[in-house]
């Protein structure tokens, strides 16, 4: 009988990474032997991969703390202080609210520690967790990672995948512990309305539950929309915990540095554990994480520069015949409905084999993902070699059409 049947039942079946049976894009590797063989990766949540994106200030950062010789020692296991003040500055920028370096603020090796940890102390064995779908797939897995089990909750696109509290409502069960919902959303770039968090507030409160709420796409929110941290609701701070991440709006994924915010009865409990599930993050990136958040200039560019290219995407997906694109309403991923041309599988194995471009299927983001891609359109450094892989596709696409004789 093989080792792993020692496993305990939440890790036994874990294989290869989220997107295995696709490429094996997201297991690092795969990625890139993929690069190596001349293949375009747009599957991959990592603003202007492969190109190199460092900001100057964040070198220069980086240069001269090595020089100093610090970074080869630890910071404390909740993170470098300034860095934690430096967030809490940002935090009291966007939502208002004041929060205190010590007592509410956990740094984190990337925010998808951060997020199993933020789940971790509340599920016992056989609690439900309620999120909605699609989502990050990170949030089903980590459900059960944690001895509960995730519920989905289908969001709609007739609906503008906003929350419909009747489908949570219908799901709530004596178990029920947790919601878990990503905000912004990954895979839609849905940006949750005020009508969408109020319900959910209070729906939350309703049934005494806890939110685990992940703003790793906040950064670049468009169209003026307003972003509402759930964390801010009156009344809500005390039962959410919000992760964030500087990989996605300040493209420094490599750095792997993300944080926690929580009130500080919960986060006593974070620090008493931080030391034995994270360990301290590391040192040089967390001095490089206080630069990116300090010089505002890096955002607002990045800011110019991926709203230009969420509008290049949307015009050339939309003008895809039998492809329908949404229009995202933040980030840097385009979400398609390509259910005419073939289902998910069928249609990311097409463009890998004509196209040589990887993309993600829909169907790990959730029951809704049948008939859909996810595209990160932020690939590439520049927007022409976007342009370039997203006419590829468009190309590729249309010959299938053809080939199904849909015209
Ligand atoms: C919604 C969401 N949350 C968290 C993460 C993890 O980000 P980090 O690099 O901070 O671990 C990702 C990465 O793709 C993501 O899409």
């Amino acid at each position: 009988m093989s080792i792993k049947n020692k496993m305990n039942t939440r890790f036994k079946d874990l294989q290869g990474g989220l997107f295995s049976k696709v490429t094996k894009a997201d297991v690092g590797e795969g990625a890139g032997q993929l690069i190596q063989n001349g293949y375009t990766v747009m599957a991959w949540a990592d603003p202007f991969f492969p190109d190199p994106s460092i900001p100057e200030s964040v070198k220069k950062t980086m240069i001269s703390e090595i020089q100093n010789g610090f970074p080869s020692h630890y910071t404390m296991p909740m993170g470098d202080r300034k860095l934690r003040e430096v967030i809490a500055k940002r935090i009291q920028n966007t939502y208002h609210m004041t929060l205190d370096p010590s007592r509410n603020i956990l740094i984190t090796p990337g925010s998808d520690s951060g997020l199993l940890y933020a789940m971790l102390p509340f599920l016992n064995e056989g609690d439900e967790v309620l999120i909605p779908d699609p989502s990050y797939p990170s949030n089903f897995v980590n459900a059960k990672l944690c001895g509960g089990k995730a519920v989905h909750v289908p969001l709609k696109p007739e609906n503008g995948y906003q929350f419909d509290i009747d489908e949570f409502e219908k799901r709530v069960t004596d178990h029920t512990k947790m919601v878990l919902i990503t905000h912004p959303n990954n895979p839609t770039g849905t940006v949750f309305n005020k009508q969408s968090i109020m319900s959910l507030c209070d729906f939350v409160k309703k049934h005494d539950l806890v939110l685990v709420c992940d703003q790793a796409f906040e950064d670049h929110i468009y169209d003026d929309r307003e972003m509402i941290a759930p964390m801010s609701v009156e009344g809500m701070f005390e039962r959410t915990i919000t992760t964030f991440s500087i990989s996605k709006g300040l493209g420094l994924s490599g750095f792997r540095v993300g944080y926690i915010v929580a009130n500080d009865e919960l986060m006593d409990v974070y620090y008493g554990g931080a030391v034995n599930v994270l360990g301290a993050t590391n040192t040089l990136a967390q001095k490089a994480a206080i630069t990116a958040l300090e010089d505002e200039s890096i955002i607002h560019d990045y800011h110019e520069r991926l709203l230009r290219r969420r509008d290049i995407a949307y015009r050339i997906l939309n003008s895809i015949p039998h492809v329908k694109a949404i229009l995202p309403e933040s980030g840097i991923l385009s979400w398609i409905d390509i259910s005419e041309l073939g289902t998910s599988q069928e249609v990311a194995a097409y463009l890998l084999d004509k196209a040589h471009i990887s993309v993600n299927e829909g169907t790990p983001y959730g029951l809704q993902g049948e008939g859909y891609l996810r595209i990160v359109h932020a690939c590439f450094w520049d927007d022409e070699d976007a342009i370039k892989a997203l006419n590829k596709i468009k190309e590729c696409l249309i010959q299938l059409a053809v080939e199904k004789k849909l015209d």
